[in-house]
């Protein structure tokens, strides 16, 4: 068997690190390593077997490191890679590692917040044209409604540091604007992107009173927490030092200047040449 190593976590950026954040804040004693694919990001306008490929590279990468386990804290990435990397490539690469994603832990608990029975969903192109979220919540809650918004334009704001301007007011407005006139009577909008926690003021701004707005982070937090009590094989397979190790496929001093504001602390990042 492995010796214990770190749990993985990936992102096409930096929207994984609100993922990130919320797990060491329940899960402080396990080491964790990051990957921001920065110098191929966003990752959500572009093809399903790009995406697969991209994902599938760093995924390989994480296992180099020695990790066993690696979360993919990215829903285009969850959306558009997870199934095939889980039934075909680690049969092959090795059937002991697990990567976990993102859109099932969050559909499985979804309908619980949702008393109209409607909810919205936020989400890159990708995400939405995967149709993974309908899916998924239906196995769950058959019964619940979900509205899709692809917000193509967010994360370029939010990856440009424009997400705090008057700039981002008119595509949140108007996002916010169609998925409220699709679904009327939504009482839950999900932030289906991992980037979108940076945006929570100005949504709320320009959403309806009464609805509530969720965020994954804490969501998958407790959902890894979880698989870990249900699965000691792996438990024991992830080192407990406290580390956190941060890389990037693009600049470190760019990664640096960035991730205080998703990871809520500084970060020091090192590059990883991916071939990119
Ligand atoms: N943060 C990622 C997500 O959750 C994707 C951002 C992107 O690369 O487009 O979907």
């Amino acid at each position: 068997m492995d010796k214990p190593a770190p749990i993985g976590v990936f992102d096409s950026g930096y929207g994984g690190l609100t993922v990130l954040k919320e797990i060491v804040q329940k899960l402080p004693q396990y080491d964790y390593i990051y990957l921001g694919d920065n110098a191929r990001a966003p990752y959500g306008n572009r093809s399903f077997d790009t995406v697969y490929h991209y994902t599938l590279q760093c995924v390989k990468w994480f296992f180099e490191q020695g990790c066993s386990l690696v979360i993919l804290a990215c829903n285009t990435a969850s959306a558009k890679a997870l199934r095939t990397i889980q039934q075909n490539d680690l049969p092959k690469i090795d059937a002991s590692k697990r990567v976990l994603g993102v859109i099932r832990p969050t559909a499985e608990i979804i309908g619980n917040f949702s008393s109209t029975g409607s909810v919205g969903v936020l989400a890159t192109q990708g995400t939405v044209a995967s149709d993974s979220y309908p899916m998924e919540t239906a196995k769950f809650f058959p019964e619940l409604t979900v509205y899709q918004e692809a917000c193509p334009m967010w994360v370029p704001l939010i990856e440009n540091n424009e997400h705090t301007t008057h700039g981002a007011d008119y595509f949140v407005k108007k996002n916010l604007h169609h998925i409220f006139e699709k679904g009327e009577n939504i009482d839950v909008l999900l932030l289906a992107c991992t980037h979108y926690p940076l945006l929570k003021d100005k949504i709320v701004e320009y959403m309806p009173v009464g609805v509530k707005l969720l965020s994954q982070g804490e969501i998958v937090a407790d959902s890894l927490s979880e698989y870990l009590r249900r699965h000691p094989e792996m438990e024991a397979r992830c080192s407990k030092n406290g580390q956190r190790i941060f890389f990037t496929t693009d600049s470190t001093g760019d990664f640096d200047n960035h991730a205080a504001l998703f990871y809520g602390d500084d970060v020091r990042s090192q590059n990883v040449d991916l071939g990119v």
